[in-house]
C-alpha cells in the first residue's frame, strides 16, 4: 500500500487535525515530541505520512502531488488559487476575512474613491474590490501586523483576518465590511482523488462523522 501523505499547516490547525485523527484511532506519537527536528512523520499501521508546512505552501504541495491531502485555511485556498479539490470544512480555525480600518474610513468604501488597501491577501482583496464592489484601489502587499498600516498612514483600510476582534479593538480599528467566513479545510490532489478514491473517501467520511458527532 502506498503512503497517503498529508501536508498540515504548522501551528494550531495541525494540532487540532492531529487531535481529530487521534479520536479516529490514527495517532502519530513521534509528532508529539516538541524538540524533534524531523520533518516527516509516519503512521505505519494506516500507511500515512505527515509533514508540517507554512500555510501558503500547503496548496502548492497538494497541487503538485507531493502531498495527497492538505489541511489549510480557506483564506489561503482563496489566495493561492491552486488546482486542488476542497473536500471538507473541518469547522475549526473559524474567523472572518474583513475590510477594516478606523471608523472614519467607512466613507471611502461608499464613494468609490481610489484608496490604498494594505493586506497579506492581494488576490482576495483584488477580487473583492474589483469584482464585487467595482472600486479601483491601490493594493499594498504586507507580510504581517497588517493593522499597523492605517495607523501609520500607509493605507486607508486593510483586508485581514478577524478572529476575536481584539487586535482591531486594541488599535482603535473596526470591521467596516465582511468579505467571507473562513475555517480550516481539507484539500486533495485531483490525481490522488482518482487513484486512491476508496481510501480517501473513507477517511473523509470518518472525519465528517466525527465532526458531526462532536457538534451534538
Ligand atoms: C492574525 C490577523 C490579525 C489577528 C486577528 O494575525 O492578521 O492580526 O490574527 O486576530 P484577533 O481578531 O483574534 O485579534 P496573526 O496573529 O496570524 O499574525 P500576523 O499579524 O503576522 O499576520
Amino acid at each position: 500500500m502506498r503512503y497517503l501523505t498529508f501536508a498540515l499547516t504548522k501551528g494550531r490547525l495541525a494540532e487540532q487535525t492531529m487531535e481529530l485523527l487521534e479520536s479516529l484511532g490514527i495517532s502519530c506519537e513521534e509528532m508529539k515530541d516538541k524538540h524533534t527536528r524531523k520533518l516527516i512523520f509516519t503512521n505505519e499501521q494506516y500507511g500515512l505520512r505527515f509533514f508540517l508546512a507554512k500555510g501558503p505552501d500547503v496548496p502548492t504541495y497538494v497541487e503538485y502531488g507531493a502531498a495527497d491531502i492538505g489541511i489549510v485555511g480557506k483564506d489561503t485556498i482563496l489566495e493561492e488559487k491552486r488546482k486542488i479539490y476542497e473536500v471538507l470544512d473541518l469547522g475549526y480555525g473559524k474567523c472572518r476575512m474583513c475590510v477594516c480600518g478606523p471608523e472614519s474610513a467607512a466613507q471611502y468604501l461608499t464613494h468609490n474613491q481610489l484608496i490604498r488597501v494594505a493586506t497579506k491577501y492581494p488576490n482576495i482583496a483584488k477580487d473583492y474590490f474589483y469584482n464585487k464592489k467595482n472600486q479601483s484601489v491601490e493594493l499594498i502587499k504586507l507580510n504581517g501586523s497588517i493593522e499597523l498600516a492605517p495607523i501609520v498612514g500607509l493605507s486607508e483600510v486593510i483586508v485581514d483576518i478577524v478572529e476575536t476582534g481584539s487586535t482591531l479593538k486594541e488599535n482603535g480599528l473596526t470591521v467596516l465590511e465582511e468579505i467571507c467566513p473562513l475555517s480550516a479545510r481539507m484539500v486533495v490532489n485531483p490525481v490522488s482523488m482518482k487513484m486512491d478514491n476508496a481510501r480517501i473517501t473513507e477517511l473523509i467520511q470518518k472525519m465528517k462523522n466525527r465532526l458531526a458527532a462532536d457538534r451534538k
